[in-house]
């Protein structure tokens, strides 16, 4: 039935999303330049750890390559003033491993799917720091592609075998991005 693992992700991961939007406060967090700066830097180390390994469990680079947006957010990093000593030497979470397409794609929903949610964020920060191109290129994230390319992931999510292999995955991946973001250690980060 067309759509129907989609549906099933998304209301078994509904819960997390909505713990997560609420606890990332990204409205404080990028309502000046240097938090949303400290904001970057720890999506950074998040897909420094799990892009690496989306891409080893899907094995289909003509698909996960033009989704990678580590040097969309190194670039963004750069414009606001990190050099590439600084950018190189930010935390990250301990890598995953996804074994096989089924768990990467998962966690694929959730990078893809922020893309989403992201566009609200990315205007906002367009219009508090004059932003355009320059600074904004994680949040543009597939610019005027970001529909079309989330129908066709959309699309993928339907070719999955082990659908329960793809929701566990999305649901860690949601658990662990919370964490990195919002949890303990990011607070010391924010505090220091
Ligand atoms: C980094 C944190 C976030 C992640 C990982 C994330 C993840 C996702 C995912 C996976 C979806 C796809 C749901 C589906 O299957 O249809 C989604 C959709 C969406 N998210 Fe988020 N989200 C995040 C933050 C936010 C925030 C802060 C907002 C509010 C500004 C937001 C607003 C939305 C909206 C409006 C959609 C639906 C867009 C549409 O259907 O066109 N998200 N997000």
């Amino acid at each position: 039935m067309s759509g129907d693992l989609h549906a099933r992700l998304r209301a078994a991961t509904a819960a997390a999303h909505e713990g997560l939007e609420r606890d990332l406060d990204w409205e404080t967090r990028v309502a000046t330049l240097p938090g949303y700066r400290d904001l970057l830097a720890r999506f950074r180390g998040f897909h420094a750890a799990y892009e690496p390994a989306i891409g080893t469990g899907l094995g289909d680079g003509a698909f996960f390559d033009p989704r990678r947006r580590l040097a969309k957010i190194d670039a963004d990093l750069a414009h606001l003033g990190l050099d590439a000593s600084a950018v190189a030497a930010l935390p990250a979470p301990a890598r995953p491993r996804f074994d096989g397409p089924a768990p990467a794609l998962g966690a694929l929903y959730v990078l893809e799917g922020s893309t989403l949610g992201g566009r609200v964020i990315g205007r906002r920060i367009a219009a508090l720091h004059g932003l355009d191109v320059d600074g904004l290129a994680y949040y543009r994230a597939h610019g005027p592609a970001t529909g079309p390319m989330w129908a066709a992931f959309r699309d993928r999510l339907e070719t999955v075998a082990d659908a329960a292999a793809l929701t566990e995955a999305a649901v860690a991946t949601f658990e662990a991005m919370r964490d990195w973001l919002c949890g303990r250690s990011a607070e010391r980060v924010r505090a220091a």
